[in-house]
């Protein structure tokens, strides 16, 4: 298959917080993938910017053990890799004093592609958009990029957004949530509207109801002191199942451009009715054996943070009346899998005799692991005996599809990148979009925070709460099964 990628210009590229954990994980092996497959213009820069007090050589060190640590196949190629490490620099900075800022300044090139990945503490946002703007670092079209969280509630993302525009326009602002950037969640654009099937079904009179599951078989990992002041609804739901939520229930953009995307994804969020209190399940996985508990995990052996959230949610317009959204997430679970299934109602009228099952066709989008798309339908059984009617998948697993072009899937933090340096900002959250996000959740933790709502237990391994089960059964519906 040839491959038809976009071109991008030349580009510095600072990395703030260059050598923290997201940048070797995600960051600098990413752009060694694309480097590496020559989507990285010859006097393209990466400099990494952080306190430690590093030379060039000794930054280079670094990203090639993250490369070696963290990186798939392209690792082996170290020619490849030697090459990429030449296009790399190094200035140490301090992000709240003057040190290193002049160095920066001076290392910086006219006419190319600007940007600055903020990927340190949102605490030190208004810190670094001060200082590239009084020394006269950021131009007026540099571009910066702001990971989650961003805020912790409604307040402090308006605190946030007000920092940031103080020195930069809404449109050099790049705000990652890098569920937009995996392959199926795009690909979820495209089959809704690339294609004239789905579309027409799309709407309350045929689908009975949507599922969006993010399931984790981790736990919080070291990032306890963290997790234990978000839980999942901040750390999950507010953000990654929000985004898929508005892209399932959006109405089709004019133009599949930045502010058409994002305007239309900002009316679903205000669409969202509020969440009644016994339409959430919220739960904390228990110890296993060996495995410690939630509790334990974060040092906090009285936490009531949730590890777990389930819950009914209501797009409240013309085309979701009476279809309901179900969402849930959760850590340390029986297998790491994300989909959104879509599932249409049933007949009206069976006429094939003795047919008394019941058929649907779910459309279910697997995020990961095996991304694809599958169809459920229902056929005839194969062979003699009548007509029996059978539920099958179409299934189209990217990898089986798209054969080689798969295995070189791009991961979605290179792919968002790439669209910085691009310019585009479709996959990216706007600050409206932020804050009407921040503005649903909020009444929701204020009311378990009120009540000191306890998070009901839930074995590891399992699919979660029990109560997340009578969740659906309550409505005469089940979720579909986690797979390990
Ligand atoms: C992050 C959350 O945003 O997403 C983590 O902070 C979570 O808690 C992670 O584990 C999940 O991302 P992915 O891409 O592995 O599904």
């Amino acid at each position: 298959m040839v491959s038809r990628v976009i071109p991008v210009d030349d580009f510095d590229l600072v990395i703030f917080g260059g050598t923290g954990d997201l940048a070797r994980r995600k960051i600098l092996p990413g752009l060694f993938r694309r480097f590496r497959t020559g989507q990285m213009p010859a006097d393209s820069r990466i400099i990494g910017a952080a306190r430690s007090e590093l030379d060039d050589a000794g930054f280079r060190d670094l990203v090639r053990e993250a490369v070696e640590e963290f990186g798939g196949e392209e690792k082996s190629d170290t020619q490849m890799l030697d090459q990429f490490l030449e296009r790399l620099h190094y200035i140490a900075i301090d992000a709240t004093g003057e040190d290193g800022w002049a160095a920066l300044r001076d290392l910086m090139r006219d006419g190319v592609v600007q940007a600055f990945y903020f990927s340190v503490a949102p605490s030190l946002f208004g810190d670094l958009a001060e200082r590239l703007h009084d020394h006269g670092i950021a131009t007026p079209d540099s571009r910066i990029v702001v990971e989650k969280p961003f805020g912790r509630d409604l307040a402090s993302a308006q605190a946030l957004n007000a920092t940031l525009a103080e020195h930069f326009d809404e449109r050099q602002i790049y705000r990652i949530d890098h569920y937009l950037g995996k392959e199926t969640v795009q690909n979820l654009m495209a089959v809704r509207f690339g294609n004239v099937l789905f579309e027409p079904l799309w709407n309350s009179h045929y689908v009975d109801h949507v599922q969006i599951t993010v399931a984790e078989t981790v736990g919080v990992g070291g990032r306890g002191s963290y997790y234990d002041k978000s839980g999942a609804m901040r750390d999950m739901v507010q953000n990654h199942l929000m985004q898929l939520l508005c892209l399932i229930a959006m109405e089709p953009p004019s133009v599949f451009g930045a502010n058409e995307v994002r305007d239309e994804k900002l009316k679903v969020i205000r669409a969202l009715q509020p969440v009644e209190s016994h339409h959430i399940v919220r739960g904390q996985y228990e110890a296993d054996g060996e495995s410690p508990s939630y509790r334990a995990d974060v040092e906090n052996q009285r936490s009531f943070t949730e590890s777990f959230v389930a819950m009914k949610c209501h797009v409240s317009n013309w085309r979701w009346a009476d279809t309901p959204f179900y969402l849930r997430t959760g850590k340390k679970l029986k297998g790491r899998a994300s989909e959104i299934a879509v599932v249409f109602k049933d007949l009206g009228h069976k006429m094939f005799e003795g047919d008394t099952a019941r058929h649907r066709n779910i459309l279910a989008i697997r995020l990961q692991p095996n991304e694809g798309i599958d169809l459920q339908v229902t056929i005839k059984e194969p062979g003699p005996g009548g007509m029996r009617l059978i539920d099958v998948p179409l299934d189209m697993t990217f990898a089986d599809a798209l054969g080689e072009d798969a295995e070189s899937a791009t991961d979605a933090y290179e792919r968002l990148i790439m669209d910085v340096i691009r310019g585009n900002q479709t996959l990216f959250m706007r600050g409206d979009e932020v804050e009407a996000a921040w503005a649903w959740t909020d009444p929701i933790i204020e009311g378990w925070e009120a009540r000191n709502d306890v998070p009901k237990l839930y074995d590891q391994g399992s699919a979660g709460p029990e109560d997340s089960m009578m969740l659906m059964h309550r409505d005469g519906r089940r979720w579909r099964e986690i797979k390990g």
